[in-house]
C-alpha cells in the first residue's frame, strides 16, 4: 500500500550515454559485460539493477518485483559509451591488455561494438598520477580551458549519438592526496582557481565541474577528491544535478563493512585488523606510487572507525591498530588477493582470530557497480533528487554526506537505506522490519 504520493519522474525514454572518465580494466570490463548481456551471451552477476527484487508491503503481501521492473531505469539497449584516456587504445585494445575478459568468449565476438569506442582526449597531468605516461592529452591555455574542451566533448557526444541524457562516472586511475583548501570552498574561487592554474586543481575536478555545468550527473569511482567539497557540491544544487562519490566499494573493503558491524553486534572487541593486498594491473601499478597509495588508504582506512564507534565503546575498540597495505605483484594481474587478519576478543577477554583470503577478481566486482551507478545517478536525475545521492553509498568506500553528517558504511544499513529510497520514489511504504503486526491478531 502506498503511504505517501510517488515523487514525478521523467520516464526513460530515449538514449542514455554513458562516459567514463577512464578506459582501462574497470570501464572495458563494463562496456563488454553490458554488451556480452545484450547480445544474450553473459548474464549480468553482480548488478542489483539488473537481478535484484525489492519487497513491497507486508511479507505475506508476496509482492517481490524485479527492482527494474519497479522503478523506472533506462534500458540496457538504450546504453550508448564513451570515455577520455590518455591512453589512446580504444576498448577493444584495452580489454585485451588489461586481461581481465577471456579473450574468444566475451572479446572477440564483440571486437567491432569495442572497436567503435575510442577515447578522447583527456585532461591529464602526470603530476596527478606518477606513474603514467600519456599522450592522448588535451593541451590548453588553462584549466579553465580544458574544463570547456570537456563540456564540449559531452554535448559533441550527445549530439553524435542522439542521447537524451548523459551520465559521467570516473574509472580513471587514483590521483595523488589532495586535502581540501581555499580554492575548494566557493565556486568562485574554484573558478578563478582554475584560470591560474592552482595545483590543488586536479584533473578529476575538471570533470566533474564539466559534467555539473552541462547538467549531467557525475558519480565518482575512485578515492579523489573531485566532486567531494564544497565548490562542487553548491555547484551540483545551483545547476540542479546529481553527484557522489568516492571509491567503489567491490573487495576487500565491501567483506570488512560486513565483518564489522557483526562484531559490534555481538558486542564483540577488535584488537587489530591487518589487511594486505597484492594485485598486478595498472591499478596496482599506480597505486605502488606513495601519493596515489595515500589516496586509497584514507579511503580504506575510514570505515572501521565509522562502524565501530570507538568512542561510544572505548573497551571494545578504543586500542584497535588497523592497517592496510597495497602491494603491487605483477604475475597476478586483475586478479587481486586480499588478505584480512583480524584479532579480535570475547567474553572476558579471551583472544580469537578470524582470517579472510579474498581471491578475487578486481574488475569483475567493479563492473556491475559501473552499470548500477549509472541506471541510479540516471534515475535520481529524472526524479529531480539533486546533490550528493547518499542513498547511493551502497556502492562506495568512503560516501559523500551532507556537511556535518557523518557517512554510514555498514553496508546492510547501506542497503536497507538505498530500497527504501527507492520505495519513497514510487510511493510505497518504508520496510522498518518491525512486524508486530503478524502477532498481534490484527490489532493495530
Ligand atoms: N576494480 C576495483 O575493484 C576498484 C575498486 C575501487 C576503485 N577502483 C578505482 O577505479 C579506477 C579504475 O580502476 P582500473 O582497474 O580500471 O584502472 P586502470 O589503470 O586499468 O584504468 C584507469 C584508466 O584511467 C586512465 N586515466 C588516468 N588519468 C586519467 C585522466 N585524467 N583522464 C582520463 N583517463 C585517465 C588511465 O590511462 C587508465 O587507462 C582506479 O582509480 C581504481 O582505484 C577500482
Amino acid at each position: 500500500m502506498a503511504d505517501h504520493t510517488a515523487r514525478p519522474i521523467a520516464p526513460a525514454k530515449g538514449k542514455l550515454g554513458i562516459l567514463c572518465v577512464g578506459l582501462g580494466a574497470v570501464a572495458s570490463t563494463f562496456m563488454a559485460g553490458v554488451e556480452n548481456v545484450r547480445r544474450g551471451k553473459a548474464k549480468p552477476f553482480g548488478s542489483l539493477t539488473q537481478m535484484g527484487t525489492i519487497r513491497l508491503g507486508k511479507r505475506t503481501d508476496k509482492r517481490v518485483p524485479l527492482i527494474k521492473d519497479f522503478v523506472p531505469l533506462a534500458d540496457l539497449k538504450d546504453l550508448v559509451f564513451g570515455a577520455w584516456d590518455p591512453v589512446p587504445d580504444n576498448a577493444y585494445q584495452a580489454a585485451l591488455t588489461c586481461g581481465v575478459l577471456d579473450k574468444h568468449e566475451h572479446v572477440e565476438p564483440i571486437a567491432d561494438f569495442l572497436k567503435s569506442i575510442a577515447p578522447m582526449p583527456a585532461a591529464f597531468d602526470q603530476y596527478y598520477v606518477k606513474r603514467l605516461h600519456g599522450t592522448n592529452v588535451k593541451r590548453g591555455q588553462n584549466k579553465a580551458d580544458l574544463a570547456e574542451q570537456i563540456r564540449a566533448d559531452i554535448r559533441s557526444f550527445k549530439q553524435t549519438h542522439g542521447c537524451a541524457r548523459m551520465v559521467v562516472v570516473w574509472c580513471a586511475s587514483t590521483e595523488v592526496f589532495i586535502v581540501p583548501g581555499a580554492a575548494h570552498q566557493t565556486l568562485a574561487a574554484f573558478e578563478q582557481a582554475m584560470v591560474n592554474n592552482d595545483p590543488s586543481i586536479a584533473p578529476s575536478m575538471l570533470y566533474a565541474y564539466a559534467a555539473l555545468m552541462e547538467g549531467v550527473p557525475f558519480a565518482n569511482g575512485a578515492p579523489n577528491l573531485t566532486c567531494d567539497f564544497p565548490a562542487i557540491e553548491q555547484l551540483a544544487k545551483d545547476r540542479g544535478v546529481a553527484i557522489g562519490g568516492k571509491d567503489f566499494k567491490t573487495g576487500q573493503t565491501m567483506v570488512k563493512t560486513v565483518l564489522a558491524p557483526m562484531f559490534k553486534a555481538r558486542m564483540l572487541g577488535v584488537a587489530g585488523w591487518y589487511s594486505t593486498n597484492i594485485l598486478g594491473n595498472r591499478d596496482g601499478e599506480v597505486l605502488d606510487d606513495p601519493e596515489s597509495f595515500k589516496t586509497k588508504e584514507e579511503s580504506k582506512l575510514g570505515v572501521l572507525d565509522y562502524i565501530l564507534q570507538p568512542d561510544l565503546y572505548p573497551e571494545l575498540y578504543g586500542q584497535l591498530y588497523h592497517k592496510v597495505r597495497i602491494n603491487y605483484y605483477p604475475p597476478r594481474g586483475d586478479n587481486k588477493e586480499g588478505w584480512d587478519n583480524i584479532d579480535i576478543f570475547g567474553w572476558l577477554g579471551y583472544p580469537m582470530q578470524i582470517k579472510v583470503d579474498f581471491l578475487c577478481r578486481d574488475s569483475i566486482l567493479a563492473a556491475p557497480l559501473v552499470l548500477d551507478l549509472a541506471l541510479f545517478f540516471d534515475l535520481a536525475q529524472r526524479s529531480g533528487m539533486i546533490g550528493i545521492q547518499e542513498w547511493l553509498s551502497f556502492y562506495f568506500k568512503s560516501p559523500q554526506s551532507a556537511p556535518g553528517l557523518y557517512p554510514e558504511h555498514d553496508l546492510f544499513i547501506q542497503q536497507t537505506k538505498m530500497k527504501n529510497t527507492l520505495r519513497y520514489l514510487m510511493g510505497e511504504e518504508q520496510i522498518t522490519h518491525l512486524g508486530v503486526e503478524y502477532y498481534t491478531d490484527g490489532e493495530k
